[in-house]
């Protein structure tokens, strides 16, 4: 899963790859609605990972139907809620900042209502209350349907707190408002929660037990945003490749490869994305699947972590240097085309240098295209605090991380210059970062390109763009017939 946190690496090729904004949610489809009367205000901002971001889009949905609107600035708002991470210690330090800001705005606004929704909530749970005076509700990810119920809490003096961790929740049935969105590109979640324990990751304790939505909802989901114009759905979840749903009425199971199927079945002009695998659980139904549909997008995360098979274990991460290379291999055979990103850690606990070594020949064995690059962050509660001293020193730490990211940055540049000369089709989402005489969209392999606006071409539209040059985050071409 992507990661718009407190990431050094986005700063450099990550970044410029996914032309993500950080933090803000923007409202591009209910920008600024005319206030009624009497009507409130909500402002929402995000970190972590997609799934926070599409759960802001659930939470949004939710407000709206009891009365709220979406404002982007923050001044204004009523009600202002910050969707947070507590992925690594960097991404909290980061919303404590926040939290800063927003006291001094309700100093200025009394009567401001704030609220801590996301992992940072579920983590610290009423602990928040206590060390965050500002605070008035605190909302963990499966108690969403309660915000309404919890503000009015608030609006009687109270501190609406819920963080009570569903077995059932999806929001299934929610309609989410698509607040970020460029009208081209949605996020679909599909599951909740992770049942994999890695010992390092504090996402189990956040999210609670996995859990998969009903599939014909994820399909009815996907048909509505083509029929609005959306192209792209990028199905989401910690773990999709274990997606499972059994059709109460048939008893019929839907697995990720059927899903996937599914959804690459609502139209042909629909790409699927999805997000993330796990190397222990992509199969080769699934590998098939994407071989067998065009619009199913070539490209895969699948997070190595370690390319050390002890280290792996202390992770219990349950594969070894030598499975994930041969899902690679399986990759490369059944998908030709496939590009293939990573997250990776540096300095887990009891790291060799050798180990670390390994690490960096799995990126150039595994040729990734990109890769999400962390240096360890140890996570209270979490089997690794429990177990393992953390016992890299910070600089050591940060030196494997750069090699890591001077690696990455050559083995991404020269992925991308072998694209130069190639004609790939690319889905147009709107304007390029650096110019308005220029628009930008992905390729199937997740490739961000840049090429000059000719014709009537607009966000939405496929146009085969050849590739004339090449950086590591981004390919640079020109619109070809
Ligand atoms: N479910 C996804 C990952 C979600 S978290 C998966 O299994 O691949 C995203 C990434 O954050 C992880 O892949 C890992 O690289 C990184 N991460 C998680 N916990 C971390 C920690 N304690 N310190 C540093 N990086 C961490
Ligand atoms: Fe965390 Fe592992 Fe689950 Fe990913 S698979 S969310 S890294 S526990
Ligand atoms: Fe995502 Fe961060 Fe939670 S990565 S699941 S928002 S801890």
């Amino acid at each position: 899963m992507q990661l718009y946190d407190d990431n050094p690496t986005l700063a450099g090729v990550a970044k410029e790859l996914d032309e993500s904004k950080q933090g803000e949610v923007f409202y591009r489809e209910y920008a600024q609605p005319a206030t009624i009367a009497g009507e409130r205000l909500f402002y929402i901002e995000s970190y972590g990972c997609q799934m926070n971001f599409s759960d802001s889009e659930i939470v949004a949905s939710i407000l709206a139907e009891s009365g709220f609107r979406p404002t982007r600035d923050v001044e204004v708002a009523d009600l202002i809620l910050i969707n947070t991470c507590s992925i690594r210690e960097k991404a909290e330090e980061t919303v404590r900042k926040r939290l800063r800001v927003f006291d001094q705005l309700k100093r200025n606004k009394p009567g401001t209502m704030v609220g801590v929704l996301g992992c940072m909530a579920e983590r610290l749970k009423a602990k928040f209350l206590e060390e965050e005076k500002l605070v008035d509700l605190v909302v963990g990810p499966d108690a969403y349907r309660d915000l309404p119920a919890l503000v009015a809490t608030a609006d009687d003096g109270g501190k609406g707190i819920n963080v009570y961790l569903s077995r059932e929740e999806t929001y299934a049935d929610i309609n989410p408002l698509r607040l970020d969105s460029n009208g081209v590109a949605a996020f679909i979640s599909i599951m909740r929660g992770c049942d994999n324990m890695c010992s390092f990751c504090v996402v189990p304790f956040t999210r609670g037990r996995e859990r998969s939505r009903d599939a014909f909802s994820i399909i009815a989901e996907a048909t509505e945003l083509y029929q609005r114009g959306y192209r792209e759905v990028t199905l989401l979840g910690q773990n999709v490749d274990s997606y499972k749903w059994q059709n109460p009425e048939t008893e019929q199971v839907v697995n990720f490869a059927a899903l996937l199927e599914m959804t690459a079945q609502v139209h042909p002009d629909l790409r699927v994305r999805f997000s993330t695998s796990h190397p222990k659980d992509i199969t080769d139904e699934v590998l098939h699947t994407m071989a067998a549909h065009e619009n199913i997008c070539k490209y895969i995360h699948l997070p190595v972590q370690s390319g050390n098979s002890r280290i792996l274990e202390l992770m219990n991460r349950t594969y070894d240097r030598e499975w994930y290379m041969a899902r690679i291999e399986a990759i490369r055979r059944i998908v030709p085309e496939c590009a293939i990103s990573s997250d990776i850690i540096a300095g887990f606990c009891s790291e060799t240098e050798a180990e670390h070594q390994d690490t960096l020949s799995m990126i150039e064995y595994a040729d990734y295209s990109m890769s999400y690059m962390f240096f360890y962050s140890e996570r209270p509660g979490t089997l690794a605090a429990r177990k393992y001293p953390d016992d890299i020193p910070l600089e050591v730490k940060k030196r494997r991380l750069q090699e890591i990211i001077r690696l990455q940055a050559q083995v991404s540049f020269r992925h991308n210059q072998r694209d130069i000369g190639r004609t790939f089709k690319v889905l147009i989402e709107g304007d390029s970062r650096r110019s308005s005489d220029d628009f930008c969209g992905r390729n199937t392999q997740n490739k961000m390109t840049v090429f000059p606006k000719v014709g009537q071409y607009k966000p939405g539209d496929y146009v085969n763009v050849k590739v004339l040059e090449a950086t590591s985050a981004t390919l640079i071409g020109e619109i070809v017939d």
